[in-house]
């Protein structure tokens, strides 16, 4: 167990006071039959224990202090099928929880628990079930409560508090970031070094999962997108099944899920290793765009600072590139720029690949804030259309990087695959 899951632990009991927070981890899914998805905990579940097994729920006990793990049982014939399993006393010995019981013994333990709160906290309306389960606790608690015990008169949101926790991350977080980060962008170095005319874009994707399984990330973060030519100008693309055509680009949207934390990276790159005039232009808007989006993000700027940088440069480029005419102002008050650029700058990043925290709170953009970690992604997407040059239809471009709040300015930790042309094109010249 590390420091940290018992600081953040006892970070949300002294917010708590004395309520009482009941968090359940995500279950299984069944993919088909006798088939499950690759099991992944709650992202707030896993914040606060570490604890990376299904049927699980934590409580923490605001009145005493202390944080309690419901798991499951050891089981010697189910562990010969499904593998280990903690049981309740090693995984309080391992978690350094306070107390640790069976999760058969959730029902019978939570009203008395819940009944010697004033408040209590839960996801509230996230899982329809849980919702039931811990009203029929509270509705226990109640009927106690006319025997003399208290139940709660105060309810709240758990996830706003976590949302907000989870926004700033610790130094542990920012450690395993920039290593996924790095598998990631490795994992982009080798997608580059391998691509080859009349190859397909699933050999790609192989050659990036490939990259992250071997270095321990068995799972991507989302589902990789692998987009040459014009799929490139589908933002979710995800067939990643077409042929890589000589003269067209690559758009390779992929990062690994490492120790539960999210990399998300995006290059564009020639198939055959050269960019042509066309797409050399495109791809200058969108990287200056990207660079100057960057160059927005410290602490006390503003949240939406890259994103009005990155605008003003894109559609400054959509003008010279003759996709529009008009003026700048003209076309960002109009709107006109979403025909070639309708995604937003960018999106925290953490445990989950667009992770938690209010933006603009109360309708008010917040500042950066030392510790937040962020992408900067902007994007030209160029769909055939009579009004726009032909030499450029087709051309889709994102590049997307990983950012961390600093304390005087920021850290790109996901630039070891690279973005500017001229490197791009030495690293595939290599080995081609
Ligand atoms: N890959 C998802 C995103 O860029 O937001
Ligand atoms: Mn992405
Ligand atoms: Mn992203």
């Amino acid at each position: 167990m590390h420091a940290n899951l018992h600081q953040r632990r006892q970070q949300l009991l002294s917010q708590l006071g004395d309520a009482i927070a009941i968090l359940p981890t995500a279950p299984e899914v069944i993919r088909n039959a006798d088939a499950h998805y690759p099991y992944r905990g709650d992202s707030h579940f896993l914040y606060l224990t570490g604890f990376t097994e299904p049927d699980a729920v934590l409580v923490l006990d605001g009145k005493r202090g202390r944080s309690l793990l419901f798991c499951r049982d050891k089981h010697p014939e189910r562990e010969i099928w499904d593998g280990f399993r903690h049981g309740p006393d090693a995984a309080r010995e391992t978690f350094g929880f306070d107390e640790a019981y069976s999760i058969d013994e959730l029902d019978q333990r939570l009203p008395q628990l819940i009944g010697d709160h004033q408040a209590l906290y839960w996801p509230v309306g996230r899982v329809a079930a849980w919702d039931a389960r811990i009203g029929s606790w509270l509705e226990t608690a109640r009927q106690a409560s006319r025997s003399g015990r208290d139940a709660p008169a105060r309810y709240g949101d758990l996830l706003s508090l976590l949302d907000e926790m989870r926004l700033i991350k610790d130094e542990r977080e920012i450690a395993v970031l920039q290593q996924a980060g790095r598998i990631s962008a490795a994992g982009h170095v080798r997608a580059m070094q391998a691509c080859r005319p009349g190859m397909n874009e699933y050999e790609i994707e192989a050659e990036l999962l490939y990259h992250f399984v071997r270095h321990g990330a068995r799972q991507p973060a989302y589902e990789s997108i692998v987009a040459g030519g014009a799929n490139a100008c589908t933002l979710h693309y995800a067939a990643n099944n077409a042929r890589l055509n000589d003269g067209e680009l690559l758009l390779i949207d992929a990062g690994c899920e490492f120790m539960g934390y999210a990399g998300d990276i995006t290059r564009t790159f020639p198939v055959n290793g050269r960019f042509s005039a066309a797409q050399r232009d495109v791809y200058e808007v969108v990287l200056a765009a990207q660079l100057a989006a960057i160059a927005e993000v410290r602490p006390g700027a503003a949240l939406d600072a890259p994103a009005t940088a990155a605008l003003q440069v894109l559609v400054r480029g959509m003008l010279d590139l003759r996709l529009l005419s008009g003026s700048v102002d003209g076309v960002i008050e109009s709107g006109e720029y979403q025909r070639f650029y309708m995604h937003g700058i960018g999106h925290f990043i953490g445990l989950d690949v667009h992770d938690v925290g209010a933006r603009r709170p109360g309708g008010v953009w917040r500042s950066f804030q030392p510790g937040m970690c962020t992408t900067i992604e902007p994007g030209l997407y160029i769909r055939p259309d009579d009004r726009v040059p032909a030499a450029l239809h087709h051309i889709g471009i994102r590049i997307e990087d990983n950012v961390l709040v600093t304390a005087h300015g920021h850290q790109v930790y996901t630039d070891d695959v690279p973005k500017r042309i001229d490197a791009i094109e030495a690293l595939m010249q290599l080995h081609h």
